[in-house]
């Protein structure tokens, strides 16, 4: 079939469902001293609306770009100034049709002109794309080479015949939209262009082509499991001789096997890696062996024989400006990143990453579940007819797409898992791509969660399930399967959460209730947060500031908002407070205080502790008194010591242990000192407070409102009772129980305060409110009690519902604002970042100093931040004196230079502007975050309820 709009000068074929043509049978991405040409640079480009407007002889060498513009590649072209970055979750931005897509279809016209040194060698050479999206056709000097779909799968050509000495010219041509855009409905921006590396690399007569590697091992008798047998296997199409000089293999006959003991593992802690040579035909290949079994047995998940949990992230490619153009730097930082914050597994979300980051993970060593280039979920709205997971016509397209995941990256030995793609409903052709693998590689494990009943795959997998279907399926307690033939297979199953703990915005909550689960029930194996990075867009305000665009920016007629910033770092990597939590809760040793000593965990499943120092600190106050470091014996994987803490002198006031588990040696991703892991226990409480004398002025408070004027000479507007919190995006809940459409309905965010009645007491100054929203009858009594105490003024607030209140409140404080001039924050309690009821591992009691701006967390959609718990008192100092807040004993502290309203109407962080005043939030408690964006909500531990409830917080004037 051929359609209407088809190119006149042929190319590729924009209705068929066949994956490409021409293409060289797909191979692993080797690292070879073939001669190679990088064609990165600056392309000559053209845009044309229409695959029918394209530009007839473009691809003729003697074709004349003068006057044609240039393109970075690799690189995005709406990111680089043609049409606009689009953004939709699951929907797709064409009508439901396959295998056609608009008439209005963007089409890039690339053209390259590269010189081949005189010493390039005559004969094969192949050209090399990593990553073309969509679909796009190639010619080398006029010669048409094919063509090829599959966006982030590798496409090479023969080019020997074609290639010239002296000067080349290479024309692409890209379209935006084509059938397989149908298999490519990832939850991310469209975005197009040849956004990977381009090269020619030289084939010498002979030359290895492909190479699998198999390098078993077996754990030999030591307990460690430090060393064993290797069993290595290497599969080439030519007779090839090995290299391996660490284990004194010397050009011998590369197939084997070759059983080799004494051999150490790789595993993501202990990343192993042999430095191998292959050579045939005049070329080498560079091998980096990693020696590992991957096999579920006895209903588990086994690496090299042991249980692993697998503390994930979902990974995303993103760069804020470049878009899917990641770079090298890119690449390392988020390895790194993840490193250091505790992460042991990646699950290439939902195509295969470049080639170099899964080499990144080998070295540093990150578990890998690589995800074949697949998604069809905007199937779901036809109720998946026509799904091509289904439909014959498309398999050949879907094993190409499988086949091309497996043998570009079948030698990484952090690739522990293929995953079939991710969200494309059911049918034959998966079962046949779950085939495919199997048959290709019997040495890896089969993951797909949309395969609910687990037929064709070998783990059970699940995205967003509750903690309690959680442990349900720990205790093999799960429902039975919609075919129950498939049932007894799925319970022979170890379980995993491919997705979960959706990070958007503020949050995720409930990490820590996880992570207990998973630690509880050996079938349960961890899971892959959702996600790693925001995938915002920088752009620059009208004002000069950047901020992060997000779907609906760039005008798009349909778009899903902000649920493309769902990481935990933000588009800039900045980490997110999500991802301190995530790393204090998956710490992969805890520390747990008890008087005199600490039990010592290692939850590792291979190292031991020797890597670690134990160092503490005795703080007084957040002051410190004492600090040494404690001598802990290495701790065997999966065992627990105890040691005995250091004598303490006796200090007056609240004193704290604080043991922190440091990397005692520079590793590959992080420098000596870095901190893996904190453990606390209070060593002596606060000084019982002993009342002092002390007299209200009668004009501390405005005659008219009842409320406080001033703390000492400093102006305050009083604090007065505030529920509101600007909706985080788990209170938006969009895919979960959304709590924010019930507290505006409620009118949470229009509170009206009457006064009953206020007077003098003997004790004080005494009001009393009905603080309540219009059009209803519910209502929260407010009784602010105020005292002296010495100079400080004492607020006790009672609270107590009136009428039926069902919903959870989203914060019980007070409000109050100062003068701008304020700006410096110090304060003794959590810290050092914000942190929420079930969001509260990575806080260790201490004593913080922030300026107003510091405390903020600039979320990409603007939402509740900034909390500080436990707070025993705080310093707010500003030029011309301050004052200083003291909870009695804690109070939760948000200072900013805005409203919860202004954070509420603002969509950008360059909404915000700061006010006149500063804003202090003193609150007994907020509802916690849950995960509500996608997931569960807040569990009922962390919900505040609308309850009776009283708490005291204390105000005392401060000089600068
Ligand atoms: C999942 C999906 C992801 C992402 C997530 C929500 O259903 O697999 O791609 O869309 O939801 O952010």
């Amino acid at each position: 079939m051929s359609s209407p709009l088809d190119p006149q000068t042929s190319g590729a074929p924009l209705t068929s469902v066949d994956p490409g043509a021409g293409r060289r049978a797909p191979r692993a991405h080797a690292d070879s001293d073939a001669p190679r040409l990088d064609l990165a640079g600056r392309w000559r480009f053209n845009l044309v609306p229409r695959p029918d407007l394209a530009t007839t002889g473009f691809a003729d060498p003697a074709f004349d770009d003068a006057s044609w513009a240039q393109l970075d590649v690799p690189g995005m072209w709406q990111l680089q100034g043609y049409g606009s970055p689009a953004y939709t979750n699951v929907r797709y931005p064409f009508p439901i049709d396959p295998p056609f897509v608009p008439d209005e279809n963007p089409t890039g016209e690339y053209r390259y002109a590269f010189e081949c040194p005189p010493d390039w060698p005559a004969g094969a050479a192949v050209l090399r794309f990593l990553g073309v999206d969509s679909m796009f056709a190639a010619w080398l000097n006029g010669a048409e080479l094919g063509w090829s779909t599959g966006s982030r799968l590798t496409t090479e050509f023969d080019v020997g015949p074609h290639l010239r000495a002296g000067t080349n010219i290479l024309a692409v041509r890209v379209h935006q939209w084509s059938p397989a855009s149908y298999l490519e409905d990832q939850d991310m921006w469209w975005l197009s262009g040849i956004f990977r590396d381009v090269a020619i690399i030289a084939r010498p007569a002979g030359a290895i082509d492909d190479v699998f590697v198999h390098a078993d091992f077996v754990a030999g008798p030591d307990v460690g499991g430090e060393t064993g047998t290797g069993t290595l296997r290497i599969e080439t199409a030519v007779p090839a001789l090995l290299t391996i000089a660490e284990l004194g293999l010397h050009h011998v006959p590369a197939a084997g096997p070759h059983t080799l003991a004494g051999v150490e593992p790789w595993s993501a802690e202990r990343p192993r890696l042999y430095d191998a040579e292959l050579s045939a035909g005049g070329e080498t290949t560079r091998l980096r062996i990693g020696f590992r079994t991957v096999v579920v047995a006895g209903g588990l998940l086994t690496v090299n024989g042991r249980r692993i949990l697998l503390r994930g992230v979902n990974r995303h490619e993103w760069n804020p400006d470049r878009g899917r153009a990641v770079t090298a730097h890119d690449m390392r930082a988020d390895v790194l990143l993840m490193k250091q914050h505790n992460i042991n597994a990646v699950r290439t979300s939902h195509y295969p990453p470049h080639p170099d980051f899964l080499a990144l993970c080998d070295e540093y060593g990150l578990y890998v579940v690589d995800e074949c280039d697949y998604e069809t979920h905007g199937f779901y709205f036809t109720g998946w007819r026509r799904n091509p997971s289904d439909d014959p016509r498309w398999r050949p397209a879907l094993l190409d797409r499988m086949r091309r995941t497996v043998e570009r990256d079948k030698n990484h030995p952090s690739v522990i898992m293929w995953s079939l793609g991710n969200e494309a409903g059911h049918g034959q052709n998966l079962a046949a791509m779950s085939a495919l693998a199997r048959d290709r590689d019997p040495g890896r494990p089969v993951h797909y969660e949309g395969d609910q009943d687990s037929s064709h795959v070998d783990v059970y997998s699940r995205m967003y399930a509750s903690h309690d279907e959680v442990d349900a399926i720990g205790r093999f307690a799960e429902p039975v399967t919609a075919d129950p033939t498939a049932d007894a297979h799925r319970r022979g199953l170890p379980f995993l959460q491919c997705e979960y703990a959706h990070a958007m915005g503020n949050g995720p909550g409930g990490l820590l209730e996880y992570q207990q689960l998973f630690e509880k029930y050996p079938r349960c194996q961890g899971g892959f947060v959702w996600e790693w990075i925001d995938h915002g867009i920088r752009q620059v305000a009208a004002d000069g500031r950047e901020f992060f665009a997000y779907g609906g920016d760039f005008g798009e007629p349909l778009h899903d908002g902000n649920f493309v910033a769902d990481g935990l770092v933000f588009p800039d990597r900045t980490p997110s407070p999500g991802l301190r939590e995530y790393k204090a809760v998956i710490a992969p040793v805890r520390l747990h205080l008890e008087p005199g000593q600490v039990m010592v965990t290692n939850l590792l499943d291979f190292a031991d502790t020797a890597a670690l120092r134990f160092v503490w600190t005795h703080e007084a106050e957040g002051a410190r008194v004492a600090s040494g470091e404690l001598v802990v014996a290495p701790v065997a994987a999966q065992r627990t010591a105890t040691v005995p803490l250091p004598a303490l002198q006796p200090v007056a006031g609240e004193s704290w242990l604080t043991i922190r588990a440091v990397l005692a040696a520079d590793a590959p991703w992080a420098a000596a000192g870095h901190e893996v892991a904190v453990g606390q226990r209070m060593i002596s409480p606060a000084r019982a407070r002993v009342p002092r004398a002390g007299a209200l002025d009668r004009d501390l408070f405005d005659a008219r409102t009842g409320l406080l004027t001033r703390v000492g000479a400093l102006r305050v507007d009083g604090p007065r009772l505030d529920l509101w919190r600007a909706p985080t995006d788990n209170d938006r809940g969009e895919h979960g129980s959304p709590l924010e459409p019930a507290w505006r309905s409620l009118g949470l965010d229009r509170l009206t305060h009457r006064i009953l009645d206020r007077g003098w007491t003997a004790a004080g100054f005494v009001l009393r409110t009905r603080v309540a929203p219009a059009a209803t009858d519910l209502a929260l009594l407010a009784t602010y009690r105020w005292s002296a105490d010495g100079d400080a003024l004492v607020l006790v607030i009672e609270v107590e519902p009136e009428g039926d209140w069902t919903e959870p409140l989203p914060r019980l404080g007070v409000r109050m604002a100062l003068h701008a001039a304020i700006d410096d924050v110090e304060w003794f309690g959590g810290g050092p970042g914000e942190a929420y009821a079930d969001s509260n591992q990575a806080a260790v009691v201490g004593r913080y100093r922030r300026t107003v701006e510091e405390l903020g967390t600039p979320y990409v959609f603007p939402q509740e931040n900034g909390n500080r718990r436990a707070v025993r008192w705080a310093q707010l100092r500003g030029p011309a004196g301050g004052l200083r807040i003291e909870g009695d004993p804690t109070v939760e502290l948000t200072v900013r230079r805005w409203t919860s309203e202004d954070l509420d109407a603002a969509r950008h962080t360059t909404d915000l502007h700061p006010r006149e005043r500063v804003y202090v939030n003193l609150d007994a408690a907020q509802n916690g975050l849950g995960t509500a964006s996608c997931g569960p909500g807040v569990l009922p531990e962390h919900r505040l309820d609308a309850v009776a409830r009283s708490w005291t917080v204390r105000l005392r004037p401060s000089t600068p």
